[in-house]
C-alpha cells in the first residue's frame, strides 16, 4: 500500500496583532476569562492589503520548489473568506506561485473543514497516482465583529502543505470516521462579511460530532486511546479543543491522561497567538504540536478531528515520518510570531472597519506597512490586483 501524507507543511500570518488583555479591557471583561476561560492570548488583526489568497500565497511560496513546480498537478483551496462567488481563489494561486498551467485548481467549502476535505481528496489522488503532489490549503480570516461575543476567537492566517505519496511529516491511514448533519450553529449568508453564530449551541455540535466519528474510528480500527501519543482538534479557540479531549479522557490511565494533556499544551502553542484560522486551524495545531512537544517520535501516531460548523465532523490518524521535524522551518515561524506589532484596540478596529472600502469597484490599497511578499493593491476594474513587493 502507498505511503500517503502531508511532505511539506507550512503557515503564514500577518505582521499585526493585539494583546487579549488589551480586548478585556476595552470589553470590560476579565483578563481571565480570555487567557484562561477561552485559552487565547493574542489575535493575528489581518490588514486589508491581505485576503485568502494573498494569505495563501504567503504561506505557500516558500514550499514550491522545482521539483514541487514539476510534480504539483492539483491546488485544492479550502476556504470560507472566499474573494469572488464564482471564480475560485485557487486559480489567482496558481498565477501568483506560477504553478504550471496543466494543474486542476479550484476552491472547496465547507465551513472550518473545507482543508480537510481537500487534504482527504488530495490523499486519495496520490494514492492513484503516487508520482503526482498536491497542493492543499486552508485559509481564511475569522471575523464575528466588534462588541460580539465571537470577537475574541477571531484571527486569521494560511496552512500549505504538499501532500506526497514519499511523505516526511505524517503519513495517513485509510480509515476516517465522518459524520455530517444540516444544522444551523454558525453561517455567513452572501450578503454579510461578518459570520453569524449560535456561540453555546456550536460548542455543544462539536463535541457531540468529535464523540461520534472517535467511536465510530475505534469500532472501524479497533485502535483505543493508549494506541495515541497525540490528539489535535480543530481549534476555534484553544479551550474548545481541550473541551474535546477532556471529554474522552477517562478512559485513558492517569499517566496517560496527563501525557496528553501535556502534548495538548504543545499543540495550542501558536494558535494561542493567532487565533481561529477557520479551515487551517486543525493543521495550525499539527504544526504546533511537531514544533514544541519534545517527546515525540517518529511512527507516534496522532490523532486529528476536523470540524465544520454547519456541520461535519471527521477524525482520522496518522503516523509521524522519521523527519517530521523540521528546526528551520519552526524557527521561521516563531520568529514571525515574535517580530509582529501589537496595535491598540482603536487601531485594530480602525483597520477591522476599513474592510468595507475595498468593496469599491476602483480602490489603491496603501501595503507600506505589510511585509509580507504577496500583497493586495487594490481593486481596478472591478478586478482584484495582486503583487509582490
Ligand atoms: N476566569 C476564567 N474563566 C472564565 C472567567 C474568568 N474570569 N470568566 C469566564 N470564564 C470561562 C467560562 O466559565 C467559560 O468556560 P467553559 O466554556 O469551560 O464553561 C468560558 O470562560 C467562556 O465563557 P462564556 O461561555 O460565558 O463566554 P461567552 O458566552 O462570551 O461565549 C463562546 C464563548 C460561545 C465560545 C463565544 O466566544 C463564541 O460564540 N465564539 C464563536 C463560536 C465558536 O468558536 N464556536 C466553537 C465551535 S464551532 C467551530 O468550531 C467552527 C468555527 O471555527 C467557528
Amino acid at each position: 500500500m502507498t505511503k500517503v501524507g502531508i511532505d511539506q507543511i507550512n503557515f503564514y500570518t500577518s505582521n499585526l496583532d493585539i494583546d487579549m488583555v488589551d480586548l478585556a479591557h476595552a470589553r470590560n471583561e476579565d483578563p481571565n476569562k480570555y487567557l484562561i476561560g477561552i485559552g487565547q492570548n493574542k489575535q493575528a488583526v489581518i490588514p486589508n492589503t491581505q485576503d485568502a489568497v494573498t494569505l495563501a500565497a504567503n504561506a505557500a511560496d516558500p514550499l514550491i520548489d522545482d521539483d514541487n513546480r514539476k510534480r504539483i498537478d492539483m491546488v485544492i483551496f479550502g476556504t470560507e473568506s472566499g474573494i469572488d462567488n464564482s471564480k475560485s481563489a485557487a486559480m489567482y494561486l496558481q498565477h501568483l506561485l506560477n504553478l504550471k498551467p496543466e494543474t486542476r485548481a479550484f476552491e472547496i467549502k465547507q465551513a472550518c473543514y473545507g482543508a480537510t476535505a481537500g487534504l482527504k481528496m488530495a490523499c486519495d489522488y496520490v494514492t492513484l497516482h503516487p508520482s503526482k503532489r498536491v497542493l492543499v490549503i486552508g485559509s481564511d480570516i475569522a471575523r464575528y465583529g466588534l462588541h460580539t461575543p465571537g470577537e475574541v476567537t477571531q484571527g486569521g492566517g494560511a496552512i500549505a502543505m504538499v501532500i506526497s505519496s514519499d511523505p516526511k511529516v505524517i503519513a495517513f491511514d485509510q480509515n476516517s470516521a465522518f459524520y455530517s448533519k444540516d444544522i444551523m450553529d454558525f453561517w455567513r449568508p452572501l450578503y454579510r462579511s461578518e459570520a453569524l453564530v449560535d456561540g453555546h449551541y456550536s460548542n455543544d455540535v462539536y463535541i457531540n460530532f468529535f464523540k461520534h466519528t472517535w467511536h465510530q474510528y475505534q469500532k472501524m480500527t479497533g485502535l483505543k486511546i493508549n494506541d495515541f501519543k497525540a490528539f489535535t482538534f480543530h481549534l476555534p479557540y484553544t479551550k474548545m479543543g481541550l473541551k474535546g479531549l477532556r471529554a474522552i479522557l477517562p478512559k485513558a490511565s492517569s499517566i496517560k491522561q496527563q501525557s496528553l494533556l501535556n502534548e495538548f499544551e504543545a499543540s495550542r502553542k501558536y494558535n494561542r497567538y493567532v487565533g481561529n484560522l477557520y479551515t487551517g486551524s486543525l493543521y495550525l495545531s499539527l504544526l504546533s504540536l511537531i514544533d514544541h512537544a519534545d517527546d515525540l517520535e517518529a511512527n507516534d501516531r496522532i490523532g486529528l478531528f476536523s470540524y465544520g460548523s454547519g456541520a461535519q465532523g471527521e477524525f482520522y490518524s496518522g503516523i509521524l515520518q522519521p523527519q517530521f521535524k523540521n528546526a528551520n522551518r519552526a524557527s521561521k515561524i516563531q520568529n514571525n510570531l515574535k517580530h509582529r506589532k501589537q496595535i491598540s484596540i482603536s487601531q485594530y478596529e480602525k483597520i477591522f472597519n476599513s474592510n468595507q472600502k475595498i468593496k469599491a469597484a476602483d480602490i489603491k490599497l496603501d501595503s507600506s506597512d505589510d511585509n509580507a511578499k504577496f500583497i493586495l493593491k487594490g481593486i481596478h476594474d472591478q478586478k482584484r490586483v495582486y503583487g509582490t513587493k
